[in-house]
């Protein structure tokens, strides 16, 4: 028997290493990959080692790349949003981190992966969809729906009877719950807890506050070539490196902070604050892009589609046929959506102040005010007539 975990390094994800051992008596497997959450990854080697993880089954990977080529941009196609405003910064990254287990796990032959999400949120459900989509016959433990350690002193307890080392700043008061990656960061819990408590300054890692942000504005230009970006500034640079820049960018400007009530899968209310400082400049300038070089039709039914792709990748379901189904659309609509955007960042706020592209089908002499000889005003006239048509027979017959 053997366990593929997907393992942070961190307390919790070492408590569960060591409950593994003691309970199931299998072989372990670590996973640990780099997704861009700015930590440092051979700690966690040294851990997992410490815990008796043997060498050849510690893997460490570097997915930055793949998560922003293979994830981020593809949802950024549809100017996703969940309920009108979360870029799913979590949601999206669950997937990739599954599927790499599935792989670790077919390449060692184990039978069993595990995880160290909760029974009570979202991850839990978007890593299992996605073993189960990917293999089957996979078994899945979750430690934290079966265990009793449900206490952090508890968690603590163990982790001291059992060696584990435990940083400073895990020892005090519980931490908020983060979620980190290149696109965002998340906090849960804590004092966030009460939705109506504003979070302090200093929870926030990856933004400065929107009213100590530079006085003068910071302008950026970010160009697409088939819907996704692949320069900044005249810049080209590879998925990662680009989401790197903007969010620097966008950070020191106060741009991408979040606060709202999100409704999770399993049925609760939670409130959450997030940071996506470059998918927000991203999210913007796509919609932007897409303004110019979109046919009015085909980007209204992309925006009807929208919501239901969101809840998707919201709710787990990234390999699934209808999600794959709606991204074969949303791909369709991008071949022509090429350009650059001027964006300017000022004080927490990003505007779009520019946007050019060859494929525009902006047209001056169509749209000027100014005299045209291409449009005939007195076209418009039996359009709107007919228009209006069924409007005027329902006022008559309500006349009656
Ligand atoms: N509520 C967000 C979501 O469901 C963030 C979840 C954060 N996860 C975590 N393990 N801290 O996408
Ligand atoms: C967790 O329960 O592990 C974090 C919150 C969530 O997944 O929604």
């Amino acid at each position: 028997k053997k366990v593929v975990l997907a393992y942070s390094g961190g307390l919790d994800t070492s408590v569960i290493l060591k409950y593994l051992q003691e309970t199931y008596k299998c072989e372990i497997v670590t996973f640990t990959a780099d997704l861009g959450q700015g930590e440092e990854l051979e700690p966690a080697r040294k851990k997992a080692e410490l815990l008796g993880v043997k060498p050849e089954n510690i893997y460490i990977d570097d997915l930055r790349d793949e998560f922003v080529r293979d994830f981020v941009f593809p949802m950024f196609r549809a100017n996703t949003l969940y309920e009108g405003v979360y870029l799913l910064g979590t949601s999206i990254a669950r997937p990739l981190i599954a599927k790499r287990q599935i792989e670790i796990a077919k390449a060692v032959g184990a039978d069993a992966v595990a995880h160290g999400a909760t029974g009570k949120g979202n991850d839990q459900v978007r890593f299992e969809l996605g073993y189960y989509a990917l293999k089957p016959d996979i078994k899945v433990i979750a430690p934290w729906r079966e265990w009793t350690l449900n206490s952090r002193t508890a968690l603590l307890e163990f982790a001291e009877k059992h060696q584990i080392p435990i940083a400073k700043d895990k020892r005090g008061e519980a931490p908020y719950s983060t979620d980190a990656n290149l696109l965002h960061i998340s906090y849960e819990g804590k004092a966030l807890e009460n939705p109506w408590e504003e979070p302090d300054e200093d929870m926030y890692t990856r933004t400065v506050a929107p009213e100590k942000a530079p006085d003068t504005p910071t302008y950026v230009e970010i160009e697409f070539e088939g819907g996704d970006p692949v320069a900044v500034d005249g810049q080209k640079l590879g998925p990662a490196a680009l989401l790197t820049r903007l969010n620097e960018l966008a950070g020191a400007n106060g741009i991408g902070r979040l606060d709202l009530v999100e409704n999770r899968y399993v049925g609760m209310k939670s409130r959450g604050v997030y940071e996506t400082p470059g998918g927000t400049l991203l999210s913007v300038a796509h919609r932007a892009i897409e303004s110019l070089t979109l046919d009015r039709g085909a980007m209204h039914l992309k925006d009807e589609i929208m919501p239901r792709y969101a809840e998707l990748i919201y709710n787990g379901f990234w390999f699934s046929p209808e999600r794959e189904a709606l991204q074969a659309l949303i791909d369709n609509t991008q071949k022509r959506v090429t350009g650059v955007v001027r964006l300017k960042l000022y004080k927490g706020s990003v505007r779009v102040v520019g946007r050019q592209s060859p494929n525009s089908l902006y047209r001056l002499d169509y749209v000027t005010f100014e005299a045209d000889s291409v449009y005939n005003q007195k076209d418009a006239e039996g359009f709107i007539k007919l228009n209006a048509l069924r409007l005027r027979l329902g006022a008559m017959a309500g006349k009656q």
